[in-house]
């Protein structure tokens, strides 16, 4: 949410801070801005709207020498909190008469108090924004260091942040700060860079410095110092980060959205990797770090996650019953800690997070860590802020996920939560047999999935034919109606058509209403146990002139069913993964053709890191 980026070195700014913007723009992009230190003067660009538009201002604005000259800068994406997408609300916000600089990622909670008390002091605020409050604090700190005044305002300040702040008086100088909301320092020969996320910098430097949660750092061309809020000095080692540049590029994909759902095969190959042992029928993870006599005391189990990481949840809720006879409840991250919720040291919480840094799921982190529940996160940023205050837990090793939309990290999650509940299983009733089947089908994972991905021309036939539709239903059963849900979310998020998801018995306890002929019913009809069912439930929607396109098992019976998305024949549980392939397909060429801006949907952020 919001994206920072920050430039100190040899070469010029300009195009470092709006390439980095460009990478940072799925995190937020209603408006950008940069400030750089031109001579003894900060100047500054904002612009509503996408990134594009800040380039072109930069071109109308400035000579291509003069674009040339600034060596050090700061930038910033914005996704709108406090105060509508403006330009004044735009960052950087400036404060001592335009002397300093500030771009901030996150939520100053107490700034009514503090812009009250500025106010009073004689500031005229110029933005609606919590930033400004800061900026000015900063601001008023200010005596010739600008480290000492960031770190005098910090102590201020109630809330999240990450911030990048430069100082007219201080060429050559950035200082980055974060508390809550991710920053990471990028160094380089002779240059450094500060940014919201990895995703940033690849381009310049694999050397990375994640910084900590009250970390306040000095950059500048060849030297990071870092301190905590008290000014005391701390180490951080430089890591090398695990993905390369082509990770974060559309690679010839009209949409990201696109490239990822098609690497699935390959992201389930690296999450599923050295986690198998289909010979005891069981799965090995390490991350779980848990001795298996504790395992075996697990009591209940509460996944915890928000949007489509809460759905994955939702399958693992039946896996964990279903292989382990573990009483297993997704929650909703956001309602967990308003809830008095019950959790006891024989509980085992999981964290489910693409991001790590979702600002509800970490709230629940700390809630069941405080009531002393083992928590595990299953995340997939390598050193997020969930994967660090869980401690343990494990990585899905999807890669970079660019597009708003989740697709790669789902399938990954669900994947890691099917492994989990078979290793769970097998250290209490379930067989090796029925161990070593599932870890067989497991291992078919990237091959069951390339099999919908080769079925991608009929699926966009399928899309075509109800595109134009502003209602549709999702239906499912069991571990399937998470499906649904994640189906249904998929296509309102990217196409604006109004979904919903559903139990398919529920559908007749009310919302059924709503069906008039020819409205699309996706229902999920694998070969289940409870196949028959949801074609009964299938039949009834028919029966008021629903169009039913149904995801079903190569081989099985269509007669009667509008349009069919084919999926490879394996256990119901495994299942879901296929499906929900076969549905973010379905969402993006229903999106495509409605011509939709896939990757990056009105209203909506990557990576949601306030409550
Ligand atoms: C939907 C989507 C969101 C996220 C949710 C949680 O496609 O991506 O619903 O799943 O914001 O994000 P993470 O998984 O980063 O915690």
């Amino acid at each position: 949410m919001c994206g920072i980026i920050g430039y100190v070195g040899g070469a010029p700014a300009i195009p470092v801070l709006l390439a980095g913007l460009k990478r940072l723009e799925y995190r937020g992009y209603d408006s950008a801005g940069l400030a750089l230190q031109a001579g003894d003067r900060l100047v500054a660009l904002k612009s509503v709207g996408k990134v594009a538009g800040l380039a072109e201002k930069t071109r109308q604005t400035w000579t291509p020498e003069e674009q040339q000259g600034p060596r050090v800068g700061i930038a910033h994406t914005r996704w709108a909190t406090h105060g509508a997408p403006t330009e004044p609300n735009a960052h950087p916000h400036f404060a001592a008469g335009g002397g300093i600089a500030l771009v901030h990622n996150g939520i100053i909670e107490n700034y009514r108090a503090l812009r009250a008390r500025l106010e009073a002091k004689g500031h005229v605020f110029v933005s609606e924004t919590d930033t400004e409050a800061l900026a000015r604090l900063i601001g008023e700190a200010y005596q010739g260091d600008l480290r000492a005044a960031v770190l005098a305002a910090l102590r201020q300040v109630d809330g999240a942040y990450g911030i990048a702040v430069l100082s007219r008086d201080e060429p050559g100088v950035i200082i980055a700060a974060r508390k809550g909301s991710p920053l990471v320092i990028g160094v380089g020969e002779g240059e450094c860079l500060v940014a919201s996320d990895p995703a940033a910098i690849i381009a310049h430097t694999r050397r990375v410095i994640y910084l900590d949660d009250g970390d306040v750092a000095r950059v500048t061309a060849d030297h990071v110092d870092i301190v905590d809020l008290d000014a005391a000095r701390i180490d951080r080692s430089v890591g090398e980060l695990g993905f390369a540049a082509d990770a974060v590029e559309k690679g010839g994909y009209e949409h990201f959205m696109l490239k990822e759902i098609h690497e699935q095969p390959e992201a389930l190959r690296n999450a599923l990797r050295g986690r198998l042992d289909p010979r005891q029928g069981t799965a090995i993870l390490a991350g779980m770090g848990t001795s298996p006599r504790d395992l075996a005391e697990i009591r209940r189990i509460v996944l915890l996650g928000c949007g489509t990481s809460l759905h994955a949840g939702q399958v693992g809720e039946h896996a964990f019953g279903e292989l382990a006879g573990i009483s297993a409840s997704a929650q909703q991250a956001a309602e967990f800690r308003y809830r008095n919720p019950l959790v006891d040291p024989d509980d085992l919480v999981v964290a489910i997070s693409q991001s790590g840094e979702t600002a509800d799921t970490l709230a629940a982190v700390r809630e069941a860590r405080e009531k002393g529940a083992l928590v595990l996160g299953l995340v997939n940023v390598v050193g997020s802020t969930i994967a660090r205050e869980t401690g343990r837990g494990v990585y899905l090793h999807a890669g970079p996920e660019i597009s708003v939309a989740s697709t790669k990290a789902f399938t990954c999650q669900v994947a890691v939560l099917l492994l989990m509940a078979l290793r769970l299983g097998r250290g209490r009733r379930l067989s090796r047999e029925r161990g070593a089947a599932l870890a067989v089908e497991l291992a078919r994972l990237p091959e069951l999935v390339g099999a919908v991905l080769a079925r991608e021309a009929e699926i966009a036939a399928v899309a075509e034919r109800f595109a134009d539709q502003e209602h549709a239903f999702y239906l499912g059963r069991g571990p399937m109606q998470a499906v649904a849900l994640e189906g249904a979310l998929k296509l309102k998020e990217i196409s604006y058509v109004h979904a919903e998801g559903y139990h398919a018995a529920e559908l007749k306890h009310g919302p059924i209403a709503l069906l008039t002929p020819g409205t699309p019913v996706v229902v999920l009809a694998n070969r289940s146990p409870i196949r028959d069912k949801v074609l009964g439930n299938a039949e009834e929607c028919r029966a008021r002139g629903a169009c039913v396109i149904a995801v079903m098992t190569e081989g099985d019976d269509a007669a009667g069913i509008d349009a069919v998305l084919r999926i490879p024949d394996c256990d119901p549980l495994v299942a879901t993964i296929p499906a929900a392939v076969a549905l973010q397909l379905l969402a993006y060429h229903v999106a495509r053709r409605r011509g939709c801006p896939i990757d990056q949907p009105r209203n909506l952020a990557k990576s949601v890191t306030v409550e």
